[in-house]
């Protein structure tokens, strides 16, 4: 294997998902820990500064700060280079969460041992599960009282949709949670406390041992070996294949807190998990190691600052070498260029880079040529990646300018605002320009919407709630337009459209969702929509 592909084949490119307080942030920092990138845990995030409340402009500026350095996070372990992504939750959590799972190769789904699965967990998972990238679980705060495991998994394959395997079985829960039993070795990982800033001691022994009786206890022990059996008996069978299709999800129980549990789960889930995937170009598929560069931009995150107008493109290294002094050629604004200052961050700091690898996660300055989805690739090629999906926003406003006369910036910045990917805006079919519904997957986005408006538009907004919480696509079978008059709409369901004409229905209920389909069988209603 030559350099080249060695360090491509070492790149695991990941994203943890989750619902706000299963875990994400602390098993994040435990993986850096055990990776040896910060030395001990507590140091990535302020998280209690970043939780604060977010009506004034300052908070949100700091907010979106901290989800610029946390973007993605590289650092190293056993010899695999690792790129985690965030997907903000909370307040923060935007279309960008959803994007951001296009640049992953395989996702870490934290679910919460009391709780199980979450409304954000089901709507992360939904986006990974579309795309079939491996997903596994790490079911975490087994320190605390847990739900029964056996139940989880059922919950799991119920609510999700996708089989589990467990890989790892717990033992015990709470105060009493001692460690693991790996399914594979058929060992057991006995776990000590070093408080949560260190590494866990691990001690392994052997099933049968005759110790095991004073290390975890009688009872335990008892419980342990009837488990084993039910699981044997009733688990589906470990198919890697199945795995790295999305088909089957490895699961292991541990602690991020106490770290019981989390190197045992970062060695397989590295074994387990791809290096970086290839992705389509219209009917070609692009490998990573093809032998030439190419990226694409899932991310553009505006600079809040209104003396440094410029911006920040994010984008996925998908084939071969970036080298910082070669031009690239930027497929959508048809020029050959050089991107500036890319960087890269290393658990919290950022760093200038002269080279990066498919895999890899770049950031760049932008001047404003980047669009979500373009294609970056070396001179003389020409492909275009397949676009991005456009997720429905699940929050609406009717918006418009308080000053009437102000129409022209009014909808400049509200253009702007959407193409960088913070807003989704539509009209409906019959109305002018002096007002736009905007849409947004997270209400933080409004704040934002308002705040730039005014500070970079000098526009002050009239902002009016719609009842509205689901959007879906319209195809119909002809491909054309359709026309209000023949469609059957009840209460609490509009017809609007989106600025590149796509047409598109608003509903207040899930329940509207089902009953308008019913009543309009000439219609399909897609979730995702055709595309940046
Ligand atoms: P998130 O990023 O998914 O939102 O979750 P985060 O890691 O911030 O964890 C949410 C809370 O749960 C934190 O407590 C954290 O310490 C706790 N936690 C995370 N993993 C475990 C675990 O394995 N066991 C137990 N018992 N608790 C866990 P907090 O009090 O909200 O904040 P903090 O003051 O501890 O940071």
């Amino acid at each position: 294997m030559s350099k080249y592909e060695a360090e491509i084949s070492r790149r695991r490119t990941f994203a943890i998902i989750s619902h706000p307080d299963a875990g994400k942030t602390t098993l994040t920092e435990k993986f850096l820990l055990y990776g040896g990138a910060i030395a001990q845990a507590g140091v990535v995030k302020g998280k209690k500064n970043s939780r604060a409340a977010t009506s004034d402009w300052m908070e949100i500026e700091k907010q979106r700060g901290i989800s610029v350095t946390s973007s993605v996070m590289q650092f190293q372990y056993e010899g695999f280079c690792i790129n985690i992504l965030d997907t903000p939750g909370h307040q923060d959590f935007s279309e960008d969460t959803y994007r951001t799972l296009m640049a992953a190769d395989s996702a870490v789904m934290v679910i919460d041992a009391a709780k199980g699965v979450e409304a954000q967990t089901r709507k992360l998972f939904k986006v990974c599960a579309m795309r079939d990238i491996p997903i596994f679980t790490f079911i975490n705060k087994m320190d605390r009282e847990a739900r029964d495991s056996f139940e989880l998994l059922e919950e799991l394959e119920k609510e999700l949709g996708i089989e589990t395997y467990p890989v790892n079985w717990p033992i015990g829960c709470g105060k009493e949670f001692k460690g693991v039993y790996d399914r594979g070795s058929k060992k057991i990982i006995h776990f000590t406390s070093n408080g949560g800033a260190k590494a866990a001691t691990a001690t392994e022994v052997e099933l049968g041992d005759p110790n095991l009786d004073d290390l975890i206890g009688e009872r335990l022990h008892r419980q342990l070996t009837d488990e084993i059996e039910l699981l044997d008996g009733a688990a589906a069978e470990f198919d890697l294949d199945r795995v790295r299709h999305g088909k089957l999800s490895p699961v292991f129980f541990g602690s991020a807190l106490t770290n019981f549990g989390v190197e045992p789960f970062l060695e397989h889930f590295l074994r387990m998990t791809t290096g970086p995937l290839p992705r389509t170009a219209g009917d070609t598929l692009i490998d990573s190691m093809d032998d030439s560069f190419s990226a694409f931009v899932f991310k553009i995150q505006a600079n809040m600052n209104k003396a440094h107008r410029d911006r920040i493109a994010f984008m996925r290294i998908v084939s071969g070498k970036f080298e910082a002094d070669k031009e690239v050629y930027h497929v959508q604004g048809g020029k050959k260029i050089r991107l500036s200052r890319p960087q890269q961050l290393m658990a919290a700091e950022r760093e200038i880079i002269e080279e990066a690898y498919a895999g890899d996660i770049i950031g760049v300055f932008d001047p404003g040529i980047f669009s979500i989805g373009d294609t970056l690739c070396a001179p003389g090629k020409k492909f275009k990646f397949d676009p991005i999906p456009t997720f429905a926003p699940e929050h609406f406003r009717r918006v418009r300018s308080l000053d009437t006369m102000k129409r022209k910036q009014f909808l400049k910045g509200m253009e702007q605002i959407a193409q960088e990917g913070a807003i989704q805006i539509f009209k409906t079919p019959y109305s002018g320009m002096e007002e736009v519904i905007v849409g947004v997957v997270g209400t933080l986005q409004f704040d934002v919407l308002e705040y730039r408006l005014k500070n970079e538009y000098n526009v002050d907004l009239y902002m009016e709630g719609l009842p509205y919480e689901y959007l879906r696509w319209i195809e119909t079978e002809d491909g054309e337009p359709v026309k209000e008059e023949d469609l059957i709409l009840g209460d609490g369901v509009k017809l609007v459209e989106d600025y590149k004409g796509n047409q598109l229905l608003l509903f207040a209920t899930q329940w509207a969702i089902n009953w308008t389909s019913e009543r309009n069988k000439q219609l399909t209603l897609l979730e995702f929509g055709g595309g940046w």
